[in-house]
């Protein structure tokens, strides 16, 4: 499916962006460099495989979806130079080694490889160009339909509380920056605010990295969308005192039986929120369901970052200079897990591109049969 660039959502001084872009050039791609934000705004150009895979590693492009375009387009680069199979081979594994936990990743190479593998070597790139392309408009095409689904919750709660405040707190970036337009969390927020419903985000500021702080806050800024950044330990705070309408979170996997795997901190959001009777949601497009593995705390992988995000932070000065200041003594150990697994029990409902469904095996295989069909030798190799 076809999306014109005129359909993207976000607007930055007036120019539509996408957060990805194949560069005039037609031999590189352009992704915004999300480490300069909040504070300035930069694009990247990626020419080769090993700038892809910096590019995701470095998280100067980060969020599931956006991982997996990313790697799309550095398979491409590879094939431009050499479409061999061994190069084909080294490629894939390069990109798949950038990040464990997000499997959007290890979907778009298996999509790209797919494409390619029977191809001859002088159709290689145009064919992965191509797949790749697609990859990114199907993203879009997906986060509208996931935005029209989670509109009507939003629509249900403002009927209720009669046109007053929608308050949806949400955890990390699982916005435009983290897809290609629109997001997966956000595309329903963004769809209420335009049709002229008073919506209202809490967005964890999401330590270490502060997704939620720069990158949530900056483009629901950008958009116009009422927001407050919140301590990560504020939410179920606001939920007792009846603050918090909904959760809409993001995911980086979800599993064949509905456990989500997403930002660390998100399954305490998920806690509080089943104790005080609030709504919780997680939005993903299908290519984050991963029916390979069931138990999601047993099975998924969960990154682990360098201390150094725990240890410092980074901010504006009073004079406009970006600094990196250290917050912890000298000597203390640290811990950075990058993500935790919300169990299908405590989450209400998963808003996919084809509706919201509950966090259960059958919804899922039901909404989804052509990807629940997984042979017992692929889901050994992925394992394995
Ligand atoms: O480490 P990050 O910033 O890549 O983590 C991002 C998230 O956890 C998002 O919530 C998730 O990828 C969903 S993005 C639509």
């Amino acid at each position: 499916m076809k999306i014109p660039l005129f359909h993207c959502l976000m607007k930055i001084d007036g120019k539509a962006w996408r957060t990805i872009w194949l560069e005039s050039d037609g031999a590189s791609v352009g992704v915004i460099d999300q480490t300069l934000l909040p504070h300035r705004f930069g694009s990247l150009r990626l020419a080769t495989l090993e700038d892809a895979a910096h590019a995701i590693r470095s998280m100067q492009v980060r969020g599931a979806p956006l991982i997996g375009a990313t790697a799309a387009y550095g398979l491409w680069l590879a094939l431009r130079t050499d479409a061999s199979d061994e190069n084909l081979e080294r490629a894939y594994a390069v990109l798949l080694d950038t990040r464990p936990t997000a499997i959007n990743l290890k979907w778009a190479l298996d999509e790209m490889l797919a494409a390619v593998r029977n191809r001859p070597r002088t159709e290689r790139a145009a064919v992965a160009l191509q797949r790749a392309t697609d990859i990114c408009d199907e993203d879009v095409a997906i986060n509208q339909a996931i935005g029209r689904h989670g509109l009507a919750l939003i629509e249900e709660i403002a009927a209720r509380k009669k046109g007053g405040r929608v308050n949806v707190l949400t955890h990390c970036n699982a916005g435009w920056l983290a897809t290609v337009d629109w997001g997966t969390a956000t595309a329903p927020i963004y769809m209420a605010h335009d049709k002229g419903i008073a919506v209202h985000v809490f967005a964890d500021e999401t330590r270490p990295r502060n997704q939620g702080a720069a990158l949530t806050a900056w483009e629901l800024g950008r958009h116009g969308v009422p927001h407050t950044v919140i301590p990560d330990n504020t939410g179920g705070h606001l939920m007792q005192h009846g603050m918090v309408d909904l959760v809409i979170v993001g995911t980086d996997r979800v599993t064949a039986q509905g456990d989500v795997c997403n930002k660390i901190g998100t399954y305490l959001k998920a806690l509080a929120a089943r104790d005080n009777g609030v709504p919780f949601y997680v939005a993903l497009p299908s290519p984050t369901i991963d029916f390979t593995v069931s138990d999601g705390v047993a099975e998924i992988p969960i990154e682990q970052r360098s201390g150094d995000e725990v240890a410092t932070i980074s901010g504006k000065t009073a004079d406009g200079r970006i600094e990196t200041v250290q917050v912890i003594p000298d000597g203390s150990a640290v811990a950075n897990y990058g993500f935790d697994v919300t169990p299908a029990r405590l989450v209400t409902g998963l808003i996919t591109e084809r509706g919201v469904i509950a966090a259960s095996r059958p919804a899922l295989a039901q909404a989804f049969p052509e990807r629940a069909e997984v042979s017992p030798e692929s889901a050994a190799k992925v394992r394995a």
